[in-house]
């Protein structure tokens, strides 16, 4: 019989979580200022430039600049600003401004005090078809019904589960080839955190996982294609994409959503 490897799973302590619940109001704090610039006009790289601005006067670090795994060129801004079909990984730029009618999907990621913090949102932009609307608002409740279950005991196949029967029930797809992860002193730690699976499959949840959970959902097909620039992940066949994510610590009380001030130990 073949053994697996065995995944590096770092669980964190309480005083550990404790930091990353700083560095999570520290990431929620500067992209609340971001969204509330995402206003028709506004170009991705302006919105680039205010969570810039809000890195500096933290006194944090971009977990995005320069990121470089694998064989790609290292990342070049500190959001990830993923318009309508475009999944996640869009790069900002000043000739992408932003339309009435827009989805767009706003990723940032910051280092505090050595540990990681990862969350995103899609917004609406001004008058949004109700298709459109359906789509994030699908994603957003996806998400949400995974944290429900990011309890000790309960096995990440519970939240892919969880993220893909609701997408798919509401005539939705669920992105294969981007997932959720561990993060911690690293933005991407094990465990792998798919957005799809069977109830009751995988590894259990245990006191101390942190997990970035980030449900993409596609209004079309679930297939992903990537852009000339190696880093701009789009639906292949250019329908709309929704992508939400959160960055929480599961506790023998429950869930607690770092990335989200209204949260408490076991009250997500
Ligand atoms: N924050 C993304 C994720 O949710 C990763 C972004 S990598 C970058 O996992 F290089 F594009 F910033
Ligand atoms: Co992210
Ligand atoms: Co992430």
């Amino acid at each position: 019989m073949i053994v697996a490897a065995p995944v590096r799973i770092h669980l964190k302590s309480k005083d550990e979580i404790r930091l990353m619940r700083e560095a999570g109001l520290v990431a929620s704090g500067i992209l609340d200022q971001v969204c509330d610039a995402a206003k028709p006009g506004v170009s991705t790289w302006e919105l680039d430039d205010i969570a810039r601005k809000g890195i500096a006067r933290h006194k944090v670090t971009s977990a995005f600049l320069h990121y470089n795994p694998g064989n790609k060129p290292p990342y070049p801004a500190v959001l990830c600003t993923s318009r309508n079909e475009v999944i996640v990984h869009g790069i900002p730029r000043k000739s992408d401004v932003l339309q009435d009618g827009d989805v767009i999907g706003i990723d940032f990621g910051i280092f505090r005090h050595g540990f990681c913090a990862d969350t995103a949102r899609t917004l609406m932009i001004g008058n949004v078809s109700p298709d459109k609307r359906r789509l994030v608002d699908t994603c957003r409740d996806a998400l949400e019904a995974a944290i429900a279950l990011c309890r000790v005991g309960n096995r990440l196949g519970d939240l892919g589960n969880a993220v893909q029967s609701l997408a798919e029930s509401r005539g939705f797809s669920v992105v294969r080839q981007y997932v959720g992860h561990g993060t911690g002193r690293q933005m991407h730690e094990d465990p792998q955190v798919p957005n799809f699976g069977k109830a009751n499959d995988g590894k259990r949840m245990k006191s101390g996982l942190v997990i970035a959970v980030e449900p993409m959902v596609n209004a079309g097909a679930p297939d992903v294609e990537e852009l000339e620039d190696d880093w701009t992940a789009v639906t292949r066949d250019r329908s709309m994409s929704a992508h939400f994510e959160h960055t929480i610590a599961i506790l023998d009380e429950g869930p607690w959503v770092l990335t989200r001030p209204s949260s408490t130990p076991g009250h997500p």
